[in-house]
């Protein structure tokens, strides 16, 4: 019997930017998704424990749905990268909400990847789970997710470049302050809704700038709106990135603070991602005092990131979150 575990992720900054050749640091964290694996019989029995659901199957099916395409897909794309993975009776638990812009989906696909295989590549494995994503399950998803999941290493957050698929472990220690994580309540799903819209809009704004990608696009274009506007979170988002790994290496949180808030006010204005929940959760967590909010993740719901100064209260339902280890067997 394999058990294998697959991290949720905050992604400290570089929101949209992974799809467009640019910068994000995430982190890995320590609430995610448990597969157990044992080999045998004909056909793959899987049980999602927390969902009280079952799937059966002998060979992947095109037409799964839901939690289901992660699993058919997962399986159908491991074999097809010349992997052996014979049939499993398969567990799924876990305690990562999902929907809440916590990555549950690539912490699934990196727990069930390890429990049916051993990789010979981290970042291979990565994109063969974000074919699973795009192809098996409609989200078209960049790569952040499932490289925070797989390549993420406890007390660091990675500085990934998505042009070179170069990652740097930058040591992240908060000392007291805090990193918290509030669900908006909006929940979010990225097949359909707003995401795979603005990722085609980057595309269009990219291909009409003559650009390979947005990474090289200046601040301002001449581009009609909102095309302009995208471009420009694009932009700013990337330079902010470095701003914040400038911040952590002189121990400024404050700094780091500002610099959320300005991601979030550009992911609301400029990549207008953002939901009337999630501005009423950013807007209480800066009441409170947090030096800084953001939406995390896709947007259009899920959760919000808040760094709060030492001795803060947690607001209720906050979830503290600290970087801890990437996938691995168990
Ligand atoms: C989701 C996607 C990622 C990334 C973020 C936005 O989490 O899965 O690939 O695009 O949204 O930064």
């Amino acid at each position: 019997m394999i058990r294998a575990r697959g991290p949720g992720r905050v992604n400290l900054i570089g929101e949209h930017t992974d799809y467009n050749d640019g910068l994000a640091l995430p982190f890995a964290i320590d609430r995610g998704v448990t597969v157990t694996a044992e080999p045998g019989g004909d056909a793959f029995e899987v049980h999602a424990a927390d969902l009280g659901e079952r799937d059966e199957f002998a060979e992947p099916d095109r037409g799964a749905e839901g939690w289901r395409a992660f699993v058919h897909g997962t399986v159908a794309e491991l074999r097809a990268a010349g992997y052996e993975v014979p049939p499993a009776r398969l567990t799924i638990e876990g305690d990562l909400p999902q929907g809440s812009g916590l990555s549950s989906s690539a912490a699934l696909e990196a727990a069930l990847c390890l429990a049916l295989v051993e990789p010979r590549d981290r970042v291979e494995l990565a994109r063969l789970c974000s074919r699973v994503e795009n192809d098996w399950v409609g989200a078209h998803t960049g790569l952040l997710d499932q490289l925070a999941a797989l390549c993420g290493t406890d007390g660091h957050a990675l500085r990934i470049d998505f042009r070179t698929l170069e990652i740097a472990q930058v040591p992240f220690d908060l000392g007291d302050w805090q990193l918290v994580t509030v669900d908006s309540g909006a929940s979010h799903q990225h097949a359909g809704g707003g995401y795979n819209e603005r990722r085609a809009e980057c595309d269009e704004a990219r291909e009409r700038l003559g650009l390979d990608s947005l990474r090289d696009a200046p601040a301002d274009t001449d581009l009609p709106e909102p095309l302009n506007r995208r471009v420009r979170h694009v932009v700013t988002e990337n330079a902010r990135v470095e701003k914040t790994i400038e911040a952590l290496e002189r121990e400024d949180l404050e700094a780091v603070g500002e610099l959320l808030d300005a991601s979030h006010a550009s992911l609301r204005d400029d990549y207008e991602a953002s939901v009337p929940e999630v501005e009423r959760t950013v807007a209480a967590l800066k009441d409170a005092g947090a030096a800084g909010a953001r939406m995390v993740g896709g947007g259009f719901g899920g959760s919000v990131l808040a760094l709060l100064r030492p001795g803060a209260d947690l607001s209720p339902g906050a979830l503290a979150v600290t970087p801890g280890p990437g996938a691995r067997r168990l």
